[in-house]
């Protein structure tokens, strides 16, 4: 397709980033999210530890960077958010965009919803009320409802509906005005976590049994390296840390000055997400090896996922030996801020969407889409919350989000031409990406997404019970039925009309 059938678009500059630190700290911010601090550092000891890190490494140049400068790339070439910029490179590849913006809708939903949970801890911390069994603690903050019977949803938690509400308003109000007001909460949001992972690395490795922990995570064991497991965990883990696929990388890039040197700012954004993934595994490790010195216990029967920070952690924390309230007040503002960046990029992706096609005003988009976020998320609230929320995300980022990151591959290297964005990449930047991109997103990137999708979908449905092992209905409802729904709501906001700017 020739260069001018991409319509100019218009891009009020008002709603800009107030600098070019803001917008890294602003992508930065999206990228590290929990899933640096408890998801990584997990992933990293089941295949391999130390070996895992140079699959990620492998990972992380082959796939995470590429498509991150594609995602951005094509927001700074289109000004737009990913309907419009997918839209703008040929018209029906406006569904893929709206696809993109739904994955990140249904992973707010539930997002703020473990904020919420994060929220709750945070105040418990005040006087560690978990007590002296935080597992038992967790099960009935939780109040989970009978398992094999997850459509009867049983009563709504009155304080994790409250910290939704509380959530919901912070995400709000940190995007008021879009990129301009992000830029100043990032400031706080992305440096304040990093300073107390700091604290918390420091206080971890002068602890007692913290060496045994850390040998445990980083020990390599080269001969994973041959289980293809772990190369899919790597490229799993690394799409997942860097936000790809839910065209978020692509609104935020809209938002920037024409001049700016993208290349330079994905190296910045992608090293620095990893490192962080590096350092939070060595500020949980420590702790780990510690609890297991103090209490007596093996290091493998500790748990990543949610059992990690709301279990784990303050078993680890009730252990410390001075203010322990303090440590678990900041282990979850740690979480709490590390989290609220990833999820108001979400939002703001969603809302640069809408407004792109409706040009309706950002408060009305905000709100409105806000509300309704906060609505489909009120069943994570209930006592089945924790079941559809697993089954919901395992389908919704396993699935369609592979399924996105597939085809917006595809689209650009084979409808658009990877040589038009990686031109319009080099034309702003020092340093120039070289043909091989092409290459690793004309083959490299589909094929290896291709496979770990088989494989994902192989395993599920090959497994001798359901997902998870609840009802197969509710399985279909929540899983396979986001597969069916998302794609035909996407399609539903590509036909509808679009309002021209007045
Ligand atoms: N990158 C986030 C993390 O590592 C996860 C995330 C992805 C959050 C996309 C929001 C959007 O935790």
């Amino acid at each position: 397709m020739s260069e001018s059938n991409m319509p100019v678009m218009d891009r009020d500059d008002s709603h800009g980033w107030s600098s070019r630190t803001a917008f890294v700290l602003g992508a930065i911010g999206s990228a590290i999210g929990i899933g640096n601090v408890w998801r990584f550092p997990f992933v990293c000891y089941e295949n391999g530890g130390g070996a895992f890190l140079l699959a990620y490494l492998i990972a992380l140049f082959t796939a995470g960077i590429p498509l991150l400068l594609l995602e951005m790339g094509l927001g700074h070439k289109t000004l737009s958010g990913p309907p419009r910029a997918y839209g703008s490179i040929k018209k029906p590849l406006e569904w893929l965009g709206w696809l993109a913006v739904l994955v990140g809708f249904v992973l707010v939903c539930y997002y703020a919803v473990i904020m919420s949970w994060c929220a709750n801890y945070f105040v418990f911390s005040f006087d560690l009320k978990w007590g002296d069994d935080p597992a038992g603690f967790f099960n009935k903050f939780l109040n989970k409802s009978d398992p094999t019977n997850i459509f009867s949803l049983g009563s709504i938690i009155p304080g994790i509906l409250i910290g939704l509400v509380v959530m919901w308003i912070w995400v709000v109000l940190s995007i008021w005005k879009g990129a301009k007001t992000v830029s100043k909460v990032v400031y706080v949001t992305v440096i304040l976590p990093w300073l107390i992972l700091i604290i918390f690395v420091i206080r971890g490795v002068t602890l007692p049994g913290a060496m045994d922990g850390l040998a445990f995570y980083l020990t390599p064991d080269f001969s994973k390296l041959l289980e293809p497991k772990v190369w899919i965990a790597a490229y799993g883990q690394v799409f997942f840390s860097l936000s790809l696929g839910f065209g978020i990388m692509i609104a935020y890039a809209s938002f920037l000055p024409k001049k700016s040197d993208i290349v330079n700012n994905v190296f910045i954004i992608a090293l620095a997400d990893s490192a962080t993934a590096f350092v939070g595994g060595i500020a949980v490790f420590s702790g780990i090896g510690f609890l297991c010195h103090q209490t007596g216990s093996s290091i493998d029967q500790i748990s990543g996922g949610p059992g990690l920070a709301f279990v784990t952690y303050p078993a680890i924390i009730n252990q410390f030996p001075f203010a322990p309230q303090l440590f678990g007040i900041l282990f979850f503002l740690m979480l709490l801020t590390l989290a609220i960046d990833s999820a108001f990029s979400l939002l703001e992706t969603v809302v640069t969407g809408v407004m792109d096609k409706w040009h309706i005003s950002r408060a009305t988009a905000n709100i409105g889409i806000a509300f309704i976020a906060m609505l489909c998320g009120i069943v994570f609230t209930t006592q089945a919350g924790l079941y559809w929320l697993d089954i919901v995300d395992n389908f919704n980022t396993n699935f369609v989000l592979i399924i996105v990151g597939i085809l917006e591959a595809i689209a650009i290297a084979y409808v658009l031409g990877p040589k038009k964005l990686r031109e319009h990449v080099n034309l702003t930047s020092d340093f120039k990406i070289g043909v091989w991109w092409d290459w690793i997103i004309r083959i490299v990137v589909p094929v290896v997404l291709i496979i770990g999708l088989g494989w994902a979908m192989y395993i599920t449905i090959n497994e001798d019970k359901p997902y998870g092992g609840y009802q197969s209905s509710a399985v279909f409802v929540g899983g396979w039925g986001l597969l069916i729904i998302l794609p035909v709501v996407a399609l539903i906001l590509t036909v509808l009309k679009s309002k021209k700017q007045s």
